[in-house]
């Protein structure tokens, strides 16, 4: 068995499965792979069902060819083509879905990967790294409108405008190469003593771009519904309020912006049910033991 704990330690782990309400037979869909830890734990409670995992990360996909359970299929491919993928394997809905956003701590911990501000690497952040896109070329590349919409946006970056504007002039003479480099860079907009909340605001803007993560995490959410069976469960977890937000009015309102649609009756238009009225967070223990749960929000909806 390969070591999932030091991969990534699954959060929520008892709390999503709980909400998942598994059923031997039944067909699931774990979106986020990872370490697997999540998909494990849903394999274990498989008698005759299946498991369909995704990931984009060739990590993952070295982790998951591990497993040797005839319940178990992985798909290394964006979670953006769940119903898709779904239906290239001969499945046109799943009793459940699971998505474990984010990064797991196993890219956080690869200086390589970029995604760390305690690293020396390269500025890459690419989850999929055969995708186009790395935070080298948005940083060296955007125009400044755009770098400016990134970090206010996406990073709440209060300086951004400034921010973006000293991207430009700097990189005219030598290329943002690195961490170091932009670390560099962003020290002297960074609030004193809050270097390092500033850089993390900033390498969230860069993170969520490169990876297109809203936008996927959208669309998502759309297929997911296409999928699941009438009173299947969906289990969202997320780790910043940009994820959470759209997940929040997706299964509130059945869509990410604006209010509810009714019919002429009156009757709410929307294909899922919340089964929370607030999202589920970590307990206080195991925030103590892993404080990745510290910002975790699980949502959980039901197709009606
Ligand atoms: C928080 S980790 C999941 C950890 C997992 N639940 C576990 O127990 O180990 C998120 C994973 O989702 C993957 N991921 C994020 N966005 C994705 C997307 N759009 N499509 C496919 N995989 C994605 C990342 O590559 C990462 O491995």
């Amino acid at each position: 068995m390969f070591p999932v704990m030091t991969y990534h330690r699954p959060v929520l782990l008892k709390e999503s499965i709980d909400a998942l309400q598994l059923q031997p037979e039944g067909n699931y869909a774990d979106l986020t792979f990872g370490g697997g830890g999540h998909s494990m734990a849903i394999l274990e409670h498989l008698k005759g069902g299946k498991l369909y995992a995704f990931d984009q990360d060739a990590d993952a996909a070295e982790n998951a060819a591990r497993i040797t359970s005839k319940s178990f299929f992985f798909i290394k491919n964006n979670f953006r083509y769940v119903d898709k993928f779904l239906k290239i394997h001969g499945v046109p809905q799943v009793d459940g879905i699971l998505a474990d956003l984010g990064v797991s701590s196993h890219q956080i911990d690869t200086p390589e990967r970029g995604f760390s501000t305690r690293f020396q690497g390269d500025l890459d952040m690419r989850m999929d790294t055969k995708s186009a896109k790395s935070a080298k070329q948005v940083i060296n590349n955007y125009t400044e409108e755009d770098l400016h919409r990134i970090f206010g946006m996406y990073g709440e970056v209060r300086n951004a405008k400034s921010l973006a504007a000293a991207i430009k002039e700097a990189r005219t003479s030598t290329k943002i190469q690195t961490v170091d480099d932009l670390k560099l860079l962003l020290n002297s907009f960074a609030p004193r003593g809050r270097e390092y909340k500033y850089y993390a605001q900033v390498f969230q803007a860069l993170r969520i771009e490169v990876n297109n993560e809203l936008e996927a995490l959208k669309e998502m959410l759309a297929n997911c519904v296409k999928v699941l069976k009438p009173g299947g469960r969906l289990v969202i977890i997320s780790y910043h309020s940009l994820e959470d937000r759209l997940v929040k009015n997706f299964i509130n309102k059945g869509k990410f912006y604006g209010e509810v649609e009714k019919d002429l009756y009156g009757n709410e238009l929307k294909p899922l049910k919340s089964m929370t009225r607030k999202p589920v967070m970590a307990t206080e223990e195991e925030v103590h033991e892993n404080n990745r749960a510290r910002s975790a929000k699980m949502r959980i909806a039901e197709k009606f």
